[in-house]
């Protein structure tokens, strides 16, 4: 018996020590269990579809493990203003909606949301709009094949609208890495604040520029976060 106890003991032991890696790459139900779904699990992939032939990394994951109030679209909103995004510009909407396929049969679908870096109160995303900055797109998994929940992000710093909001060289890893690191270090918007943990994946997105707007390389690494309301 005891013996036995010791052996269900170690099994147990090995489940848990075994690589996250092996674990994700597993099945789509797996998948699922970790609040997000692959796209290409059912066609889609990690580049969104700016134009017909070219697209922008989705480096940015929020997981449906997060604070259940960011899943929905006001929740988002919040939670963006908490990490120094903000709405556009007077409900302007600059460049041309982007589209993704999340795998989760709703096909190429339009971004649901476009937020902004604010700079300071009295020019807000005006002075963005203006200046160029960091932004990211959204999009929602919650077609019927993937229906996750989870918000899988576009980010990018880019350059000022005189230039036509062009990416600034290395700007979606930039764009990425300025979400993620305000994500971290958490945030507070009204009465509310966030703190979140990344996992970041690299076998996700091919790094590079190949298919990739702009032609700008990116490095292929897809950050997870699962945001937790503290
Ligand atoms: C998916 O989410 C978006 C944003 O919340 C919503 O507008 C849309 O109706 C949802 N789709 C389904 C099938 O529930």
């Amino acid at each position: 018996m005891f013996l036995l106890t010791v052996h269900l003991l170690a099994l147990g032991l090995a489940v848990v020590a075994s690589p996250v890696q092996q674990v994700l790459s597993a099945s789509p139900s797996n998948d699922q269990d970790q609040g997000w779904i692959d796209p290409r699990l059912n066609g889609g992939r990690f580049l969104d579809y700016t134009s017909r032939r070219f697209g922008e990394p989705l480096n940015v994951i929020i997981s449906a493990h997060s604070d259940p109030y960011i899943m929905t679209d006001a929740g988002l909103h919040d939670y963006a203003k908490s990490i120094g995004f903000s709405e556009e510009c007077l409900g302007l909407h600059y460049g041309h909606i982007h589209r993704a396929d999340l795998g989760d049969g709703d096909g190429r679908k339009p971004e649901l949301y476009l937020a902004r870096q604010y700079y300071f109160p009295i020019w807000g995303t005006c002075w963005e709009s203006l200046a160029g900055g960091n932004h990211f797109r959204a999009w929602k998994q919650n077609g019927t094949e993937a229906n996750s929940g989870a918000w899988f992000l576009g980010a990018s710093k880019e350059e000022h609208s005189g230039k036509r909001h062009k990416i600034v060289p290395n700007g979606y890893n930039l764009g990425r890495d300025w979400l993620v690191a305000k994500a971290i270090a958490g945030g507070r918007w009204k009465d509310m604040a966030w703190q979140a943990e990344v996992e970041w994946r690299e076998d996700l997105l091919d790094s590079g520029k190949k298919g990739v707007n702009h032609g700008i390389p990116q490095d292929g690494r897809v950050a997870v976060l699962t945001v937790s309301r503290q």
